[in-house]
């Protein structure tokens, strides 16, 4: 069965491998890629996205552009991860139809057009979009099926600050609206994604189709700094979306911290935080080897 999902998403070398993955394993029915501020700023990440679709010929799919810049902060700025394109120079076709405006507007308009929980979010940058989703179109917001964010850390430190993630540390107060929506978001922090991580090996691997040369042609401009093997944190949202039995996800009550230090954003687990479903453990052999068959 195809799961009908909308991307949000800021690519981004690893949202793109979850992109392209969503896009060809064929298990998903993109609805729409909205695009956020975050790796790189909005012009680019939007142009990226459309980039994603001309490489897989998906013209019948929008993109639709969304935040600028997070609720209340300023961004944080990640070029040497993901170059000063968001795709450190790797080259893709420009994308072939201008971009929707107003992605908030266009994915409630999609939640109030189909049943209740029949369409899935998969979120793969600050939550900036989801916040404004929440906050704005309350009644959509209550159709979304399920909502799964990459973001956050529990015990992991972090890559933004000593405990904080750089999705959730880019726009604090979205990840904290979301987080007290109800709506009871999965998070995918980076005590899994930092598991599921692309080798070398792995990336030569993937060669041999088109599609299996674009990713690893984007994995091998995220390994470029000399590691032998970096995260694969977006595609390990695509990964549960598809079989939630390849993590352990247990519920926590967490908040979001909301301070002006290197924590901002960090996830607090306590009693009276709103509860969230949270994935702690995952089976890497199996989480890879479902990554792989998207690009066989
Ligand atoms: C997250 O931050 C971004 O740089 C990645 O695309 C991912 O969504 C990992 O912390
Ligand atoms: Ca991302």
């Amino acid at each position: 069965m195809t799961r009908r999902v909308i991307i949000d998403t800021d690519p981004g070398l690893d949202d793109a491998i979850a992109i392209l993955f969503a896009l060809e394993c064929g298990r998903f029915e993109v609805l729409g890629l909205t695009s956020v501020a975050g790796n790189i700023g909005i012009d680019r990440t939007t142009e990226n996205a459309g980039r994603l679709l001309a490489l897989t010929g998906r013209t019948d799919i929008p993109v639709a552009v969304g935040a600028d810049r997070p609720l209340r902060r300023w961004g944080i700025d990640v070029i040497a991860i993901h170059g000063n394109d968001g795709l450190k120079g790797v080259a893709l076709p420009p994308s072939l139809a201008a971009p929707l405006p107003d992605a908030v507007g266009w994915i409630a308009e999609k939640l109030a057009a189909e049943p209740a929980g029949s369409i899935d979010i998969l979120a793969l940058g600050p939550l900036t979009n989801i916040a404004r989703l929440v906050a704005e179109h309350p009644e959509a917001a209550g159709n979304i099926g399920r909502l799964i964010v990459m973001g956050g850390t529990v015990h992991e430190p972090g890559n933004a600050g000593p405990r904080s993630e750089f999705n959730f540390a880019s726009d604090p107060e979205a990840a904290a609206i979301v987080v007290r929506s109800g709506i009871g978001p999965t998070i995918v922090p980076l005590d899994v994604t930092r598991k599921v991580r692309a080798s070398t090996d792995y990336v030569a691997r993937l060669r041999g189709t088109p599609h299996g040369d674009a990713a690893a042609d984007l994995l091998t401009a995220y390994l470029q700094d000399g590691r032998q093997s970096r995260p694969l944190h977006d595609p390990c949202v695509m990964l549960l979306a598809l079989d939630s039995s390849l993590f352990r996800i247990e519920t926590l009550r967490i908040a979001i911290d909301l301070g002006d230090d290197a924590d901002a954003g960090a996830i607090i687990v306590r009693d009276g935080g709103m509860p969230a479903q949270i994935a702690l453990g995952v089976d890497v052999d199996r989480a890879l080897a479902l990554l792989q068959t998207g690009f066989v």
